[in-house]
């Protein structure tokens, strides 16, 4: 189905519920002080293909729950973006182009790009525990989720050590695998089980959603590995080539183009089989997933 029109008329009706979601639920670009707001909305809105919230919102689907998850999806979507304005501050990996437009710190300044990273981050769970006060555990079930994805230990532990990997003699297989479960897949994950969660999954399937986000996690930063060798800025949007020359441990590195092709796929096929063991029509997740591999093609 990934490449047949009801997969794209279905992404495309969800990443306009998102777009419309981010518009809704982000504080206006005229609040004082204007200059943050602005900057928030400049990342948010450049677009981005907006992966993790559809993932959420078709987990919730699963459960006819879709609307209830889209607070959920903006908070996800608004935590993806800090990272990634971070990520390409100049003490990180130091971009200068990111979804097609200039990055936040060379549109504004550092500061204010750091700030608004931070303003969108915090922003995430005030609207997690604002949108979902009628329905007190499952706030405090997303609040957890999104702390742990995000923390120390999954999303900012991933990155600490994608940082360290830049100077790091030699890297190990398990190094690769820890940089990728967390920088990346982590919040790919939570996008899943964010959505199950709206939908009142039962502890079982939380666990199988949690499964299949994981190795399409995997799938996710080997392919953007695969794509930073391969293609060009301007077929990303963001610089292309910048894995190699900042020597970063990247799944091409460590593995090399082929093998890195086999292991996206073999994620993918551990995904599916996930993605099988669940309630509902999974028709749209399957699709998704495969097209997920389909961007090295
Ligand atoms: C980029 O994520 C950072 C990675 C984890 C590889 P995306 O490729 O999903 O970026 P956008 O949201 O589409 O811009
Ligand atoms: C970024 O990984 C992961 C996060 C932002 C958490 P990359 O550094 O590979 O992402 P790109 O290639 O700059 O989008
Ligand atoms: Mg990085
Ligand atoms: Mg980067
Ligand atoms: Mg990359």
């Amino acid at each position: 189905m990934a490449s047949s029109p009801d997969f794209k008329v279905k992404l495309s009706s969800l990443v306009t519920e998102v777009e419309a979601g981010l518009r809704a639920h982000l504080p206006p670009a005229s609040n004082r002080p204007a200059r943050i707001h602005e900057a928030m909305r400049y990342s948010l809105e450049a677009g981005g293909k907006r992966l993790r919230p559809v993932l959420a919102l078709a987990a919730a689907d699963l459960f006819g729950a879709r609307a209830a998850a889209l607070p959920a999806a903006v908070a996800i979507e608004c935590v993806h973006t800090y990272s990634l304005i971070h990520d390409d501050l100049p003490a990180m990996d130091d971009d200068d182009l990111r979804r097609g437009r200039p990055t936040c710190h060379r549109q504004f300044d550092e500061a204010t790009a750091i700030l608004a990273g931070d303003a969108l981050l915090t922003h995430a769970f005030a609207l997690l525990a604002t949108a979902y006060a009628d329905r007190p555990a499952l706030a405090v079930a997303l609040v957890r989720e999104l702390g742990e994805a995000a923390g120390s230990t999954r999303l900012i532990g991933g990155q600490m050590e994608d940082m360290l990997g830049e100077t790091r003699a030699t890297i190990t297989a398990d190094d690769l695998d820890f940089i990728h479960r967390n920088k990346t897949a982590a919040m790919i994950e939570l996008a899943l089980v964010a959505g199950g969660r709206c939908g009142g999954a039962s502890d079982a399937v939380i666990a199988t959603l949690r499964r299949a986000g994981a190795q399409l996690g995997l799938t996710f930063q080997i392919v953007d590995d695969i794509l930073d060798a391969t293609r060009t800025s301007a077929e990303l949007g963001k610089t292309a080539g910048k894995d190699a020359a900042a020597g970063k441990a990247t799944y091409v590195k460590v593995h090399g183009l082929e093998a890195s092709r086999a292991a996206a796929t073999r994620c993918t096929e551990a995904a599916l089989a996930a993605l099988r063991e669940l309630p509902g029509d999974t028709t749209f997740l399957t699709a998704l997933a495969t097209s997920m591999l389909a961007r090295t093609a």
